[in-house]
């Protein structure tokens, strides 16, 4: 069956009940889902359609094993970039920043890693995956299958390259862990259209 055939949940659905899921189910995933969603992540637009996009899935478990600890020193890198030693200076309120953390600890749980790569260095092929990596969201949604954008970190980048063979020139973008929720999908918060919006001319507001 055709992927666009097998994606049958309403795109209203999808869009307003995926949100970032880090917590996984060990159970593998169906190849001709992973397949399904990696075949609509390249269905979406790029700069000039040039499509400067290399999806790396990672399932083997031994890579995926060796690749969390990776991961862990990564997030904490970024977290000391920004004057964050350690989980005491993490909020307990802060829920999206408790759950990332979790996520450096649990990443080697998830079943498939997609490490989303731009074949050139620069800003504008990392911007032409970006919507790549939506769709895959979006597709994953569509099959009960969770994941969530992260990103790594210069310390880590070498060693990542070296671990999957990725060449030098090749950037690493974005490493979306997939796989069964645990928890559920749902509503995301946001802010609200009226305050993130205007009506042709700047501050004039859009809705009524
Ligand atoms: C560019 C980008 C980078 C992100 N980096 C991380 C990350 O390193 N670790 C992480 O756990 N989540 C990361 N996220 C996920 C966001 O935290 C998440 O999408 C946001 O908090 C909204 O979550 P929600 O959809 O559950 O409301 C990233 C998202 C984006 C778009």
């Amino acid at each position: 069956m055709a992927t666009g055939d097998r994606l049958t949940m309403p795109l209203g659905e999808a869009m307003f009940t995926q949100r970032a899921i880090r917590r996984f189910r060990p159970n593998p995933l169906p190849e001709q889902d992973v397949l399904d969603i990696l075949t609509a992540a390249v269905r979406a637009p790029s700069g000039g359609n040039s499509q400067p996009w290399h999806f790396l899935v990672v399932r083997d478990r031994a890579l995926l094993d060796e690749f969390a600890p990776l991961y862990r020193e990564a997030w904490w890198a970024k977290r000391r970039d920004a004057g964050i030693h350690g989980p005491e200076d993490i909020s307990p309120e802060d829920r999206s920043m408790q759950s990332a953390m979790r996520l450096a600890d649990e990443i080697g749980v998830a079943p498939v890693i997609v490490l989303v790569c731009a074949m050139a260095q620069g800003a504008g092929a990392m911007a032409s995956v970006i919507p790549a990596t939506q769709n895959l969201l979006l597709a994953a949604r569509a099959l009960d299958i969770g994941g969530t954008i992260t990103t790594l970190h210069r310390d880590v980048d070498e060693r990542v390259h070296r671990l999957f063979g990725i060449p030098s020139e090749v950037q690493i973008v974005y490493c979306v862990p997939l796989g069964y929720p645990r928890g559920r999908f749902g509503d995301a918060q946001r802010r609200a259209l009226a305050e993130v919006s205007s009506l042709d001319r700047w501050g004039q507001s859009l809705i009524e």
